[in-house]
């Protein structure tokens, strides 16, 4: 007898290879009895929402533009999100900090994905570009990605799961990331695997 799926949302704010990556694999079968509900951007052009229109899964786009300040941006995501019995929000290069109001609205059920070995090159400013520069700059010999629960101080809630990637000489900003988003994509969905199959004590 089929389980009730395990409703996921995603919201991203760009490529959405990560997203990309979870619509694989409950497609092929990698990920079993889930389902993504629906697909948020704060970023009109974010090709994470073609990719979820692709795969006939609802993609809205809130515009920041049409609220004062990020409370009351948050107070729509969680109007939106509260239509669904939501399982896991999956943070997939999701560009926008969240207020403590929509953290505390899902509490234990955000997850992110970071592009670093946390709590190593993480926190305010570490995203994109700026954290490989850094572990370039560092010189240490290697990174790696990171996928962990959501909580108010940035980068710093509970890791869930993590994979190291070796830094090769001679790598550039442009080459060690993609060799660290390769594994974000699988990274990922074994973290959505424990946490939705974990047992709730
Ligand atoms: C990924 O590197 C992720 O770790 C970071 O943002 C990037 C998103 O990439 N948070 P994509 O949009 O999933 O391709």
């Amino acid at each position: 007898m089929s389980e009730i799926k395990k409703k996921i949302v995603v919201l991203a704010s760009g490529s959405g290879t990560n997203l990309q990556a979870i619509i694989e694999a409950i497609k092929n079968g990698n990920l079993i009895n889930a389902e993504i509900v629906i697909v948020i951007s704060n970023k009109k052009d974010a090709f994470a929402l073609e990719r979820a229109k692709n795969a006939d899964i609802e993609a809205v786009f809130i515009n920041p533009k049409n609220f004062t300040n990020n409370t009351d941006y948050d107070k729509k995501l969680v109007e939106v999100i509260s239509n669904y019995k939501v399982d896991l929000i999956v943070l997939a290069g999701y560009m926008k900090i969240l207020t403590e109001n929509f953290i505390n609205a899902f509490a234990n059920k955000i997850i992110n994905i970071h592009p670093a070995l946390l709590p190593d090159f993480g926190g305010k400013g570490m995203y994109g570009k700026n954290i490989h520069e850094a572990v370039l700059k560092s010189g240490v010999k290697e990174s790696g990605c990171t996928v962990h629960f959501v909580t108010t101080k940035i980068d710093a809630g509970p890791i869930i799961a993590q994979k190291k990637v070796p830094v090769i000489p001679g790598d550039t900003v442009n080459s060690l990331s993609k060799r660290i988003l390769a594994e974000e994509h699988k990274l990922l969905i074994e973290a959505i695997k424990l946490v939705l199959n974990r047992v709730e004590v």
